[in-house]
């Protein structure tokens, strides 16, 4: 039986990821979850984010499932830095990916699209760009204050998380890849994605490509979200993205990922795009969505394909009987999607 890893960590994230846990068990009884205890309380209590001791527990299980991390109560990148990035940096989880549908049910905010016409995917760069990088800050607090952050490509890094978005696309209807970057600003990172970028797009002469700079990409998210099927970018350029696509097809509470490393040399770690967020944190109103979706995408990935679609088809039912507007509890929410997913 699988062993996942079950890290809640802050604000909503135990709220959520209680409740993905709940539908975990409903169509797969008896899988083995161990609860970590990381995060902001952690951090208060003990001084400690990751214990190398607890990072080489983690990456012996099969996946990890995580709630969100980021707390007001501790500095900025603290937890971020430490728990979150470092998890997808130490388990090379390159594919960063990102699926966006818009549901039957669900009001999106544009008028000129209609349900089932967005269904796109954000294959986002997970270990590089100016996530890794080397950054530097002189003169703190001075008026002479200089800060830089430094954005890291390799070709190596660069080429494969391409070739896994051409891979994906090859199985999907509409076959087509999208790459999005700033060439025309960026022209060291951005010559080598679009090399890269047009190199793996000649083994694919099935595949239909295009560019686009991320500015125009933002403002055709929100236009026209139903021309992309499958977007390559690199880590920050799909970070902002993939909360503009989760807008335009229901909102960050539906919005579910995977870190994944394809090669299963480490687990690959699944969670809602959505952070802690503090603002409604402790009130068990957070939307439960994301986290599912996200564990659908952990049990896809470890086999069970069939417990997977019987979790999606719950959400699905789910959204579909939703009234705009109404106010929804995250426990209700779950035990609906439990019962739903083994109905
Ligand atoms: P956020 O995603 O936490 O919240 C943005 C807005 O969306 C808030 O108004 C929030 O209430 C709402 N929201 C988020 N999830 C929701 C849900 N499931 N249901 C209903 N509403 C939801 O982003 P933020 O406010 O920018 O960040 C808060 C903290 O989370 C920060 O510390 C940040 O670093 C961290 N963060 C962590 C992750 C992660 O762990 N993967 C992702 C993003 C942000
Ligand atoms: C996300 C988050 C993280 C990111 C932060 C919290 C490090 O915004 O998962 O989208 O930027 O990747
Ligand atoms: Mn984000």
């Amino acid at each position: 039986m699988a062993r996942i890893a079950v890290v809640a960590g802050d604000g909503i994230g135990p709220e959520v990821v209680a409740q993905a846990r709940k539908v975990i068990d409903a169509v797969l009884p008896g899988v083995d979850a161990t609860e970590y205890d990381l995060g902001a309380a952690r951090w208060h209590r003990t001084g400690e984010v990751l214990p190398d001791s607890v990072l080489t527990e983690l990456a012996g299980h099969d996946a990890i499932l995580l709630g969100a991390v980021g707390d007001p109560t501790v500095p900025p990148g603290v937890l971020e830095r430490g728990l979150l990035l470092k998890l997808r940096f130490a388990f090379d989880q390159y594919v960063n990916l990102r699926p966006s549908r818009l549901w039957p049910g669900v009001p999106g905010p544009l008028a000129s699209v209609k349900p089932g016409e967005v269904d796109l995917v954000v294959v986002r760069e997970g270990t590089e760009g100016l996530y890794a990088g080397a950054g530097g800050a002189l003169h703190r607090g001075t008026p002479a204050e200089v800060a830089t952050e430094e954005s890291l490509n390799t070709r190596h890094g660069v080429e494969r998380v391409i070739r896994d978005a051409f891979a994906r696309a090859t199985r999907r209807e509409r076959r087509k890849v999208t790459l999005v970057h700033k060439t025309n600003v960026l022209t060291h990172a951005g010559s080598l994605w679009a090399r890269a970028f047009e190199a793996v797009a000649a083994e694919h002469p099935d595949v239909a490509t295009e560019y686009q700079h991320v500015d125009a990409a933002a403002m055709f998210l929100v236009t026209q979200p139903q021309r992309y099927d499958v977007v390559v970018t690199d880590n920050l350029f799909g970070d902002i993205l993939t909360d503009i696509a989760a807008a335009v097809t229901g909102g960050i509470g539906l919005a579910a990922s995977g870190s994944i490393n394809p090669e299963g040399a480490y687990p690959s770690m699944f969670e809602p795009v959505h952070g802690s967020a503090p603002d409604i944190a402790g009130r068990g109103v957070a939307d439960p969505v994301a986290a599912v979706l996200s564990a659908a995408l952990l049990l896809d990935q470890l086999g069970h394909a069939d417990a997977a679609a019987r979790v999606t088809a719950a959400v699905g039912v789910e959204l579909a009987g939703r009234t705009p507007g109404a106010a929804l509890r995250t426990e209700e929410v779950g035990d609906r999607l439990a019962g739903y997913a083994t109905a």
